[in-house]
């Protein structure tokens, strides 16, 4: 069944967990889908993970669009959301409706995420306002990472904890249909989830959102440059691959590898002709 920012809003009211995975390129998206996640995000952690940067300030439009667009085909049920990337959004009101539309038209986005509250809050507004679709992500916003000095974890103290549910809070009188809440405590997590209408999907945020979202790299054990303390490995196909290779490339050099079953024939009189021939 295909899942729109209707399906979110309906397994909120009916305390329904939502699911959300990243994917970057059309295999995995087909795989996600196929598992009945709820939603992919085409995140730009796609930058660490895909592209072997340190953090995700580099990530262009083009390469959203690029890795979005190829997600997007490889999807049937999921909702597809694409990540706006740095500078794509804050920069003015119309560069991010005119990015939020090429993550739509070209990726074939079905809805955006961008990072920040209350001062986002005009973008968040005018997008939705292009009916486009429209998920927040507050807490720790990686886009930020210069001004964080590191991914830490966020909203601890007393003030960072209110400003947290006041941007949670206007966020959604934005507009946004779903908020991110990344890497806060598992109590204000809840906390925010109650006071909002639309969904909080957590990553690092505890068991109370209304949904999770994860990495599939780090999931599934594959991305090993680090390890937030919030990641389960679900399985470990990092190592599953790496076996995988380890074979081939034994297999080529014994000689046992292309085998019989793995080659095309030629007719023998096509053959012995050809050997006359040449
Ligand atoms: O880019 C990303 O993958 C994200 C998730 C970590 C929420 O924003």
């Amino acid at each position: 069944m295909k899942n729109t920012v209707v399906t979110f809003q309906e397994m909120k009211a009916k305390g329904e967990k939502i699911t959300m995975l990243t994917a970057y390129d059309y295999s995995t998206a087909k795989l996600v889908d196929e598992a009945g996640i709820n939603s992919i995000l085409v995140g730009d952690s796609l930058g660490n993970v895909v592209l072997g940067y340190p953090d995700t300030v580099s990530v262009t439009m083009e390469d959203m669009i690029h890795h979005g667009a190829a997600v997007s085909r490889g999807t049937k049920d999921a909702l597809v959301v694409i990540d706006m990337p740095f500078l794509s959004y804050q920069t003015s009101v119309y560069d991010a409706v005119v990015n939020a539309g090429r993550l739509m038209k070209e990726g074939r986005a079905g809805a955006v995420k961008l990072e920040g509250g209350e001062e986002v809050c005009p973008q968040i507004r005018a997008i939705t306002t292009a009916s486009i679709p429209v998920v927040a992500h507050l807490g720790l916003t990686p886009q930020s990472i210069n001004v964080f000095g590191g991914y830490k974890s966020q909203a601890r103290d007393l003030k960072s904890a209110k400003k947290l549910i006041r941007d949670a809070e206007l966020v959604q009188e934005a507009g946004a249909f779903a908020v991110v809440l990344e890497c806060v405590p598992a109590r204000l997590a809840e906390l925010v989830s109650s006071r909002l209408s639309i969904p909080t999907i957590g990553i690092g945020a505890g068991a109370g959102c209304d949904g999770q979202v994860l990495v599939y790299a780090d999931m599934l054990a594959m991305f090993s440059d680090f390890r937030p303390k919030f990641v389960k490995a679900f399985a470990n196909v990092g190592e599953v691959m790496k076996a995988g290779f380890k074979a081939y490339d034994e297999e080529v050099k014994a000689g046992t590898y292309p085998a019989e079953e793995h080659t095309y024939s030629i007719d023998d009189e096509v053959f012995e002709q050809l050997l006359k021939e040449i």
